[in-house]
C-alpha cells in the first residue's frame, strides 16, 4: 500500500509498546477525534444559531426540532463536549499513573493540562450559549465569583463576561454577555484549543514518542509499522464514533425555556456537571476561597506534579504504577476522589 497523508505524518515505524491500548488507553487520540467532532458539528450549527438573548434559546430548539438532522448534529456537538472533558480527564490519570510526564515531557504535560482546561472552559462557555432557564448557576453564580476576587474582581468580569459595571446594572442581563460568552467559545478559547493541540501532537513526536525505558533497558524490541499504527487509530475513532452516535441517538442535549428576565430566572439553580465539586464547596463558606482559590490550588498542585515530586525511574517508564512516582500518583488519587465525591454529593443534592 502505498502511504497516504495519515500514514506521513506518523513515523515509519514505532516500538510496539507504545501503541498497546492497554498502555495510553487511547485516550489522547480520543481526544483529538472529540475535538475534531466539535469544530465540524459547531461549525454546522453556527449556520442556525442567533447570538442574541431573545433568539438564542428559540434558535437552539429550531436547529433541534425543526432542521433535518439539526438535533443529531447538536447532540453530537454536546456529548463529544461532555466526553472530551472525560476523556482529558482519564488522559491525565494515565499519564500521571504511567509517570508519563516525567523529563523531557514535563512541558507538554503542562500544554496538555492547559488544553483540559480550555477544554472545560469551551465546555462551560458553549453551556452558557443556550440562554435558556437551564443555565442559571453558571449565569449568575459561576460568572459572578470572579467578582469577589480582591482588587482586580470588577475589571475582570467586565473584561471576560462583558456588561455593565456591577452596581450599574445586574450586567448578566445584557446582550454584552451573551456576544463575550460567543465570541470566547468560537474565537477565543477555542483558536488557543487548536493551537495548543497542534503543539502537543508536535511536542509528543519530538520528545520521542510515547514515554518508555531507553533502548538499553528495554526487553522488548518489537516494532509496528506506520500502517498498522493507523490501523489502530482508525479502529479506535471507528469505536468512538459508534458509542458517540448512539447516545447521541438516544440522549438528547438539554435545552430549556428561552430566559425573559434575569432578575426573575426560576430554573433550577445546578452548576454544569464539571463544576459541581466547585457549587458543592461554595456551601462551606467564603465564596473566593472555595470558588477560586482551591480550584486554583488544585490545578497548582496538578501543575507542579513533574516539577516537585520525585521523578520516575526511567526502567519503570512504559507500565503502570511504578513504584519510583507513588507519591505523585497518591496525590491525583486524592483530588480526583475528592473531585469525584464532592460531584456525586452535588448531583444528588441538586436532583
Ligand atoms: C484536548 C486535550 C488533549 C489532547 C487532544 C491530547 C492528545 C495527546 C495525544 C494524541 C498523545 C499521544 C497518545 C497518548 O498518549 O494517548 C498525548 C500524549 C501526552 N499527553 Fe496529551 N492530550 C490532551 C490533554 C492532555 C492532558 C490533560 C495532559 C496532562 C496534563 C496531557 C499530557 C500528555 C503527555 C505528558 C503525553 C505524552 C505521554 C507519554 O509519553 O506516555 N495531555 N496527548
Amino acid at each position: 500500500m502505498r502511504p497516504n497523508f495519515f500514514h506521513h505524518i506518523h513515523p515509519p515505524s514505532i516500538p510496539a509498546r507504545q501503541s498497546r491500548w492497554r498502555y495510553t488507553l487511547g485516550a489522547g487520540g480520543t481526544a483529538v477525534f472529540l475535538v475534531l467532532v466539535l469544530i465540524i458539528t459547531g461549525s454546522l450549527e453556527m449556520f442556525y444559531y442567533i447570538p442574541t438573548t431573545r433568539e438564542a434559546a428559540t434558535s437552539i430548539q429550531t436547529i433541534a426540532y425543526l432542521v433535518p438532522f439539526g438535533g443529531f448534529v447538536r447532540n453530537l456537538h454536546f456529548w463529544a463536549a461532555q466526553l472530551l472533558v472525560v476523556v482529558c480527564a482519564v488522559h491525565l490519570v494515565r499519564v500521571v499513573f504511567t509517570g508519563a510526564y516525567a523529563a523531557p515531557r514535563r512541558f507538554n504535560y503542562l500544554l496538555g493540562l492547559a488544553l483540559f482546561v480550555l477544554a472545560i472552559l469551551l465546555d462551560f462557555t458553549g453551556y452558557v450559549l443556550r440562554w435558556d432557564t437551564g443555565i442559571h448557576w453558571a449565569l449568575v453564580v459561576g460568572t459572578n465569583l470572579l467578582k469577589t476576587i480582591p482588587l482586580l474582581g470588577n475589571t475582570l468580569y467586565v473584561l471576560l463576561i462583558g456588561g455593565q459595571p456591577a452596581a450599574v446594572l445586574e450586567p448578566a442581563l445584557s446582550q454584552a454577555t451573551l456576544t463575550r460568552f460567543y465570541a470566547w467559545h468560537l474565537v477565543g478559547l477555542m483558536l488557543p484549543a487548536a493551537f495548543l493541540m497542534g503543539w502537543h501532537a508536535f511536542r509528543v513526536r519530538r520528545d520521542g514518542g510515547i514515554a518508555l525505558p531507553p533502548a538499553s533497558l528495554r526487553t522488548d524490541n518489537q516494532r509496528i509499522t506506520r500502517f498498522e499504527l493507523v490501523r489502530r487509530e482508525v479502529l479506535a475513532m471507528l469505536l468512538s464514533a459508534s458509542a458517540l452516535i448512539l447516545i447521541s441517538i438516544f440522549a438528547p442535549a438539554p435545552i430549556g425555556a428561552p430566559i425573559k428576565e434575569i432578575a426573575n430566572l426560576s430554573g433550577e439553580a445546578r452548576a454544569p456537571w464539571f463544576f459541581l465539586w466547585v457549587q458543592q464547596m461554595l456551601k462551606w463558606g467564603d465564596p473566593f476561597v472555595w470558588g477560586i482559590l482551591v480550584p486554583l490550588i488544585v490545578l497548582a498542585v496538578l501543575a507542579l506534579i513533574p516539577y516537585v515530586f520525585p521523578k520516575p525511574a526511567e526502567n519503570e517508564l512504559g507500565r503502570w504504577f511504578p513504584k519510583s512516582n507513588r507519591l505523585a500518583q497518591v496525590v491525583l488519587a486524592l483530588i480526583a476522589l475528592l473531585v469525584i465525591a464532592l460531584t456525586l454529593f452535588g448531583s444528588l443534592a441538586a436532583s
